[in-house]
Formats: C-alpha cells, sequence, structure tokens
C-alpha cells in the first residue's frame, strides 16, 4: 500500500515546480510516484474549472460557497475512489491540492464567508466525512507558506491566468492564508509547514526526506501484516 500525500498553499507558492522535482527525484530513487491534481481531469472537473473558477471573469456570476463546496467534494469522492485503487500498486501518489483547499478556498471572504463560522464548521465536517466514509486518509500534507504580495508577484505576468482573479477581493488571499494556517493549528501532525521562500530544491529535498521516512515506516508495517 503507498502513500499518499497533498500539496496545500495559496496560488504562485511554487507547488507545481516542487512537485515535479520531487517526482524526478522519487523515480531516480526507482519509487513509483504519481503526480494528480484537483480539481480533476473528469468531466465534473473541468465543469468546475470553467463553471465554477472560470465564472465571475466574465458574464458568468460565479456561484455561491455552498454551490462551490458541494461541486469540489463530489469531484473529490469520486477521484478518493480512484486513488485508493491506484494506491495497491503505487508507492507515492502526491497531489495538488484537496480537502483542504476547500476549507481555505470556499471561506475566504467572497460574500462574507470569511465571518460564517458555521459555513467554516461545516466544510471542516464535510471534509472529515469524506475520508470516513471513504476509510480513506492523507498521510501529509505540504503547506506552501509565503506571503500572497510575493506569490502575486511570482505569478507576474500570469496573473490573467489565475481563474476568476479579477473578481476577488483585495485581501481574498491573505484570507486564503490565514484559513491554511488554522488548519495547520487544527492538523499538527497531518500539516507539515514549508517556507515556499526557499528555493525549489531545498524544500523538494526537505520533502523528500520526509517522504523517505514515511515510506520506511510503511515497509515495517507492511512486513508485521504477513
Ligand atoms: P490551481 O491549483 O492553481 O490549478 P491550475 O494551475 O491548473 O489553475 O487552481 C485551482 C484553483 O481552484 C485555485 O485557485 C484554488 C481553487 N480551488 C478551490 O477554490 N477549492 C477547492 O476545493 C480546490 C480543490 C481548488
Amino acid at each position: 500500500m503507498g502513500i499518499f500525500i497533498t500539496l496545500e498553499g495559496i496560488d504562485g507558492s511554487g507547488k507545481t515546480t516542487v512537485s515535479k522535482m520531487l517526482r524526478k527525484r522519487l523515480e531516480e530513487d526507482g519509487y513509483e510516484i504519481l503526480l494528480i491534481k484537483e480539481p480533476t481531469e473528469t468531466p465534473l472537473g473541468k465543469f468546475i474549472r470553467s463553471g465554477v473558477l472560470g465564472a465571475g471573469s466574465g458574464s458568468a456570476k460565479a456561484p455561491d460557497a455552498m454551490t462551490a463546496l458541494f461541486l469540489f467534494s463530489a469531484d473529490r469522492t469520486v477521484h478518493i475512489d480512484e486513488i485508493k485503487e491506484k494506491l495497491n500498486y503505487l508507492d507515492i501518489i502526491i497531489c495538488d491540492r484537496f480537502i483542504d483547499s476547500t476549507y481555505a478556498y470556499q471561506t475566504a471572504g467572497l460574500n462574507n464567508t470569511a465571518e460564517d463560522e458555521d459555513l467554516k464548521n461545516f466544510i471542516l465536517y464535510v471534509n472529515e466525512f469524506i475520508l470516513k466514509q471513504k476509510k480513506f486518509s492523507i498521510d501529509r500534507t505540504y503547506l506552501f507558506d509565503l506571503k500572497p504580495e510575493t506569490a502575486l508577484s511570482r505569478l507576474n505576468g500570469r496573473v490573467d491566468k489565475i481563474d476568476g482573479f479579477d473578481s476577488r477581493p483585495q485581501d481574498f488571499f491573505n484570507s486564503v492564508r490565514n484559513n491554511y494556517l488554522c488548519l495547520s493549528e487544527k492538523y499538527k501532525r497531518r500539516i507539515k509547514i514549508i517556507d515556499a521562500l526557499a528555493p525549489p530544491e531545498k524544500i523538494a529535498g526537505e520533502i523528500k526526506g520526509d517522504i523517505l521516512k514515511m515510506l520506511e515506516k510503511n515497509k515495517m508495517i507492511d512486513k508485521s501484516d504477513k
């Protein structure tokens, strides 16, 4: 049974670059690794990209946080079945965004969601409920943390490519970051904070070291099961 890792952080925090480096390094060590992302590449995932993330920047109105929550969660629920199946024969699956993105983004202040404690608690509940129902868990989450100003300046010319970016108020990304930091307090054992200002090579090295330790532990568990 392989391990399941998630990467989280605001747009422009460098997750994609580091995940590609990680894949290369772990493959060189002989591990079978798969990089995946959410929203997924399924028809539902594609609908979310155009209907939820793409909306708001053009004529279409962006759906409210609750609609987005259910869409992202439906996409995820189907995704988990697929991930579980693949973990039977792969060593490592790394998913770019997962449950924590829904909490961090869908309560980040659009339509006053930042003050909506009921919504926040409900999303936490839904996330835990999905994992429990699916008998699934995340082995580790790496939270790429940095100031939104830095992340956005990194994105530079890519700003227009951020989905629905224009429709997001200035402090939106500050809220996303704070939400992530709250989650890291709540799930201290699972979520490791990564200083996203560090060079990607250094980050990839740090994460790889941690993953190798988990794989070692996993091997011992597998052996004791037999
Ligand atoms: P991103 O991960 O940067 O992918 P890409 O580079 O392909 O655009 O963008 C996905 C966006 O979706 C990001 O702004 C966060 C948002 N999102 C949510 O709002 N809720 C969620 O549950 C997930 C998975 C993503």
